[in-house]
């Protein structure tokens, strides 16, 4: 099979047809032509006798919704000698995922409108995938949280109720609740208790990882979830809840579900402990942390029944240094952006969960949650978003293959079935059989209840 780029002459229907391969889209999986013209879906269906500019054959490979990952850190500005805005976006185009929405602890953290305005304008094509800003919800920024949340590029809001990788915290419960009430839109969590973290700090055990799960144990993370969602319910506010990492969450949210949204990442469903702390050490370390078999077992029981909404990678790139200190002075989080689609498709082929449920979870899901526009389904008049992929491939995940600035995955030396092949943001081709294609073309995510004008 030969999956060329033809170029043909000029003055023709449309843009670019992607010819004869696997759609899938809202109304099932099927063989379609897809034709492309400034930047939008035009055609869908057989378009043999179709004139384009550009024909790519896309015959044998599966056509997905551009894949959007809505929790990334990369860490510009300030912290770039981990990952910088354009070498994040080179390893989510690389990994087949054509959006990111990037978290606010940044280096200042981002919590006010001139920082997400300069990030934006870093951003705006310098990144090869489309993205949006998360503002940190902070004790000096409540009361503008309903002008910042609406901002246009802004995500939301993205608060911090237990503390993690930089100096964004919200853990007072009066100005939680008054953070909730204050909101507009949807906003984000990072659930863990902070007064129970720092009253187990003595649980860590110097130079054993595997102790991470037992100081972060799984009850700080229900005690986060269950008061937050007690907050959205007062309020009738709707909240989304990040990494979600133990099965004692999703029984409390599928009793809760009215103003809830739920992420998870690969991680917690590849990894599990003690093994992974065995094998890894710090470099599987995150927070919420990686847990055990049993709780991963009901992440998945949670993919499958619906209960969670979509799937984030919590790319959190460190460098080997600042991963390989002796623990608990190693850093938290690892990158994640690249692998997320190859990881999960190779869950796909070993019949976890199928391949209508993983674009589900990674375009109509955030579609959904964060109420983007024109993105997130193969439609006519959506974006021209597509995460090409071909299901049978099999490689290895290998440190070289990585395009973030740490330079080195978790899953290095992992062999998987199913790889991204081409990675299209809106019509431009961004990621082609590894090569990553110039100029980047990056630009901001638009939202139903964001675009306020600066
Ligand atoms: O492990 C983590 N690392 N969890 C977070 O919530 C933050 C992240 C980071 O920024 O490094």
């Amino acid at each position: 099979m030969s999956n060329k780029l033809t170029t043909r002459s000029s003055n023709l229907a449309y843009d670019l047809i992607l010819r004869g391969g696997t759609v899938v889209n809202h109304e099932g999986m099927g063989i379609r032509d897809i034709a492309v013209k400034a930047g939008r879906i035009a055609c869908l269906g057989d378009l043999g006798m179709v004139s384009s500019k550009k024909v790519i054959n896309c015959k044998g490979l599966h056509i997905l919704p551009g894949v959007i990952d809505s929790q990334v850190h990369f860490r510009e500005p300030g912290l770039e000698h981990k990952e910088n805005l354009q070498t994040g976006s080179r390893a989510a185009v690389a990994g087949g995922v054509t959006t990111v929405f990037d978290m606010p602890n940044t280096a200042p953290p981002t919590t006010n409108e001139k920082q997400l305005v300069d990030k934006l304008s870093r951003a705006h094509h310098r990144m090869f995938c489309d993205f949006a800003f998360y503002i940190g919800g902070t004790s000096e920024n409540i009361d503008n949280i309903p002008e910042l949340e609406k901002i246009e590029g802004s995500a939301g809001i993205k608060v911090f109720m237990g503390s993690s990788t930089g100096s964004l915290l919200l853990d007072d419960k009066v100005e939680l609740d008054y953070l909730i009430s204050r909101l507009g839109r949807r906003a984000a969590f990072h659930a863990e208790d902070e007064t129970r973290l720092v009253m187990r700090q003595h649980i860590k055990r110097v130079g054993d990882s595997s102790s991470h799960p037992e100081w972060r144990d799984s009850r700080s993370a229900l005690i986060a979830t269950e008061r937050l969602v007690q907050l959205a319910e007062k309020h009738k506010r709707r909240v989304h809840i990040l990494h979600i990492s133990t099965g004692d969450e999703m029984d409390y949210l599928r009793a809760h579900r009215q103003w809830v949204t739920a992420e998870v990442t690969p991680n917690h469903l590849t990894f599990s402990a003690p093994d992974c702390y065995r094998e890894l050490g710090t470099y599987v370390q995150m927070n919420p942390p990686v847990r055990n078999a049993e709780h991963q077992k009901r992440i998945w029981q949670a993919v499958v029944d619906g209960t969670v909404d979509v799937l984030g990678s919590d790319h959190a790139p460190h460098t080997r240094e600042e991963k390989g200190r002796v623990y608990p002075d190693s850093y938290s989080g690892m990158p994640g952006v690249q692998t997320l689609v190859p990881i999960m498709l190779d869950h796909v082929n070993s019949g976890r969960l199928s391949l209508a449920r993983f674009v589900d979870l990674t375009s109509h899901g955030p579609q959904r949650v964060f109420g983007i526009t024109s993105k997130g389904r193969i439609a006519i008049g959506y974006d021209a978003d597509f995460t090409v992929v071909d299901l049978k491939r099999q490689k290895t995940i290998t440190d070289s293959w990585i395009e973030s600035k740490c330079g080195w995955t978790p899953y290095n030396g992992v062999t998987v079935t199913g790889w991204p092949v081409g990675t299209f943001v809106r019509g431009h081709l961004a990621m082609w059989e590894g090569e990553i294609l110039l100029p980047a073309r990056g630009e901001s995510v638009r939202f139903q209840e964001g675009g306020l004008l600066r």
